[in-house]
């Protein structure tokens, strides 16, 4: 479907490939970032590439209250796709200034937000959304997102469950609506190693020495987004992420995370509670 797509992490890595991938053909861009002068950059280079508008909002999407304030602002821009891509690995405990363990807060919570306010529209045009997955997860708990027993990776594997939840329970909930949790896999040439110690760091370059390359990881979110359901999806459904709940726990665990998210955002006091969309 052509139109506008929303692109988080647009200024770096997977998010910038997917931008880049979605100018070429010619698709109008709404970017976020946390910083104007990179997005300037994006800008000017997208509408090189082809895009057909591009506009850029800043926000720091470890901020639920900057995050929701940007929901509100796009909630009346007719948007055909979302591809949430902003993430991040931290290996150490990392609060935000909201008190949010910063994996969830970025890789997951960012998310929530988004789709839950954009997502009913989206449901009706028959719009997607793509959610970029931190890292093949390694836990199917929900209970620490706080992170107060850390371990090396939980942090950014509940966050990872998190979405893999998110994906499969809330097409359930707005029909109309495709989520798709994408793990590009091992892709060459992001940033996202930068947080993590030398040795880490070292590692995930080896690593990703046979790792994708941008510009194919770039095509296939661009295709994720843009694929229509009258086309073939198998490969499409073969790039869910490893942890995809079993069916039937999957309403108990939606019914957690809901009451986790919203406990979350109550207790920043930013608006009323709101119920999850109930399945229909
Ligand atoms: N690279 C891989 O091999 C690979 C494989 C599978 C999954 N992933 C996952 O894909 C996601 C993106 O990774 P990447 O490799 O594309 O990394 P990247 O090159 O570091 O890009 C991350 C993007 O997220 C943005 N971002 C981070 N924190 C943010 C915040 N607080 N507010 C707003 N934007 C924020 C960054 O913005 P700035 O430019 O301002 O930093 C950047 O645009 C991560 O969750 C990663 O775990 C990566």
């Amino acid at each position: 479907m052509s139109g506008t797509y929303l692109v988080t992490g647009a200024t770096s890595g997977i998010g910038a490939a997917v931008a880049d991938e979605l100018a070429r053909r010619g698709q109008g861009l709404v970017l976020v970032g946390r910083d104007e002068s990179s997005l300037q950059a994006r800008r000017e280079a997208l509408v090189g590439l082809g895009a057909a508008r591009v506009v850029s909002r800043v926000a720091d999407l470890a901020s639920v209250a900057r995050t929701r304030a940007l929901a509100e602002e796009l909630r009346a821009v007719p948007i055909a796709g979302l591809l949430l891509g902003a993430g991040v690995i931290e290996v150490t405990r990392k609060m935000t200034d909201e008190g949010l363990e910063l994996n969830y807060a970025v890789n997951h919570l960012h998310k929530f937000v988004l789709v839950e306010a954009l997502g009913p529209r989206l449901a009706q045009s028959g719009g997607r959304v793509v959610l970029g997955a931190p890292v093949g997860s390694v836990t199917s708990k929900l209970d620490d997102v706080h992170g107060l027993s850390w371990s090396m990776f939980k942090g950014v594997s509940t966050s990872q469950f998190a979405n893999d939840v998110l994906a499969e329970a809330l097409p359930r909930r707005l029909p109309g609506l495709e989520v798709i949790a994408w793990n590009p896999g091992s892709t060459r040439g992001t940033r996202v190693s930068r947080t993590l110690p030398w040795w880490g760091r070292a590692l995930f370059w080896l690593v990703n020495l046979r790792g994708r390359d941008l510009l194919e990881v770039g095509v296939q979110g661009a295709d994720l987004l843009m694929i229509r359901q009258d086309q073939p999806l198998t490969w499409v459904l073969g790039q869910r992420s490893v942890s995809s709940p079993h069916a039937d726990g999957l309403e108990a665990q939606a019914e957690h995370l809901w009451s986790i998210n919203n406990a979350i955002l109550d207790s920043r006091g930013e608006s009323a509670r709101r119920e999850p969309p109930r399945r229909r």
